[in-house]
């Protein structure tokens, strides 16, 4: 069955490449191999503890966007697992990050989400300190013998990079530079100018699964049909994968197009009526069918954009209608649209590895175009402003409460404490993953060599 018919290789199914374009072309596959990875992975404390001390401590995690700094002395917290760092805009422009821990006695500096300062000021006995991390003032310094403070009085400070206007962190100082981490992700990712989009929603809730359960269920569409039935109307399930070194993937997913699954190929259904007003079509004078709205929301998109001066000569048709989405390991998905990113961090728990927090920004480049809005279906809150004058508050919610993230990721939500206790059974041997979850099994296979010190970049 399956293999000696040979119409295993998901890659035989029929997807929508459209025209030949330097950034939809497919890069070869690495083998990845068929091993069954042992289930504790999901539930083992000390699985978890090694994840830390040999992962999130070794790589580049994404800490924050530069629009949420644009000034000297702005900063924003960012924490992940063990750790809290404060990210921030110095006096030179650049941005530096430091663990958010005073050396006097260890009290965190930072205790709010973003702020400006021109000293960050230690809430237990008010040590000092300048932008870059250095010690500007210690209280009763005269009380201090001068071989206990030869120690060091500065903040310990983390490498920091940017990229397309996303900040990343690194504990290591072996990690590569984030250009050479990032490889022709780093390119592709420039080509959106997220450093020119905003902040226009934040949540930040907490999920009773482990951090790779979220990471597994956003690099699959598999389950889309059982999970998320309501997306079939108006997206295409066949899908390209790319899979890069450093354990970095991505995937193609068709909107403006019903799946195949889908009973109605033809219709204009109210998701594919979204999706045309998204691109600035008004659905009731377009004449096409359900099966011709991708092409027509490619070519509304070019005619804006050349009305406009959108730029969208950088884009390839995929990329206008299409949901593009890259992983970054070890936690990151960045979904990109020209008008919007939608960017997911699923950030271990500090002990549990039955928890992690799920944090998920909107970021949207704002134009003065009739009609030109986020698309659709992120799902903005009505009145949302996304001019770019407020920066929304981080909205958070608790284990077990609904995150209030619109029907599809709540059904996530709901669904990933399920699969997590069954990940516990003593009858289940690990996962089994199909040729549609190559990017799953490329990001373990990526963990697994981090946690068993074989970690080669470029790999
Ligand atoms: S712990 Fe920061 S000044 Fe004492
Ligand atoms: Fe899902």
């Amino acid at each position: 069955m399956g293999v000696e018919d040979n119409n295993w290789n998901f890659r035989n199914w029929p997807v929508h490449t459209d025209a030949d374009h330097p950034f939809n072309r497919e890069v070869p596959r690495p083998d990845n191999g068929t091993a069954r990875p042992e289930p504790a992975r999901y539930h083992d404390p000390a699985f978890a503890r090694a994840e830390w001390d040999k992962v999130f401590t070794k790589t580049w995690l994404l800490a924050g966007v530069v629009s949420d700094i644009p000034d000297a002395g702005d900063f924003l917290r960012f924490e992940t697992g063990l750790e809290s760092f404060i990210v921030v805009r110095d006096e030179d422009g650049s941005i530096k990050a430091h663990y958010n821990a005073c050396p006097h006695r260890g009290s965190q500096l930072a205790i709010v989400d973003f702020g400006s300062v021109s000293r960050f000021t230690c809430p237990f006995h008010s040590w000092q300190f300048n932008l870059d991390g250095s010690n500007a003032k210690i209280t009763d310094a005269e009380t201090f013998n001068p071989k206990v403070l030869c120690h060091g009085t500065n903040l310990s400070s983390v490498r920091c990079e940017e990229v397309g206007g996303l900040i990343f962190i690194s504990m290591s100082d072996d990690v590569p530079p984030l250009r050479e981490y990032l490889g022709v992700l780093a390119d592709y990712l420039e080509l959106y100018r997220i450093d020119q989009m905003n902040v226009v929603q934040h949540k930040r809730s907490d999920w009773g699964a482990n951090w790779k359960g979220g990471v597994d269920a956003f690099a699959e569409i598999y389950h889309l049909h059982a999970v998320h039935p309501q997306t079939q109307c108006l997206m295409d399930d066949r899908t390209q994968i790319d899979l890069y070194p450093n354990g970095i993937s991505r995937q193609f997913v068709p909107f403006a197009q019903p799946s195949p699954r889908f009973g109605d190929q033809q219709a204009v259904n109210p998701g594919i009526q979204m999706m045309l007003r998204d691109a600035g079509i008004d659905p009731d004078s377009y004449t096409g069918t359900a099966q011709d709205t991708r092409a027509a929301v490619q070519q509304a998109k070019r005619e804006r954009s050349a009305q406009y001066g959108l730029g969208y000569e950088r884009f390839s048709d995929s990329q206008l209608s299409d949901s593009v989405v890259f992983s970054v390991f070890p936690n990151i998905q960045i979904g990109c649209h020209p008008e919007a990113v939608f960017l997911h961090r699923f950030e271990p728990h500090p002990t549990d590895p039955g928890q992690f927090t799920y944090d998920t920004m909107i970021l949207f480049k704002r134009e003065d175009i009739p009609g030109y809005a986020a698309p659709g279906w992120m799902g903005l809150a009505e009145g949302t402003d996304t001019s770019g004058a407020t920066r929304p508050e981080i909205v958070r919610t608790g284990l077990g409460e609904p995150p209030g993230l619109g029907s599809v990721l709540d059904q996530d939500s709901e669904l990933l404490p399920v699969v997590q206790r069954g990940a516990h059974s003593r009858g289940f041997r690990g996962p089994l993953w199909s040729e549609q979850e190559a990017r799953l099994r490329h990001f373990h296979v990526e963990l697994d060599r981090y946690l068993a010190g074989t970690k080669v970049w470029g790999q």
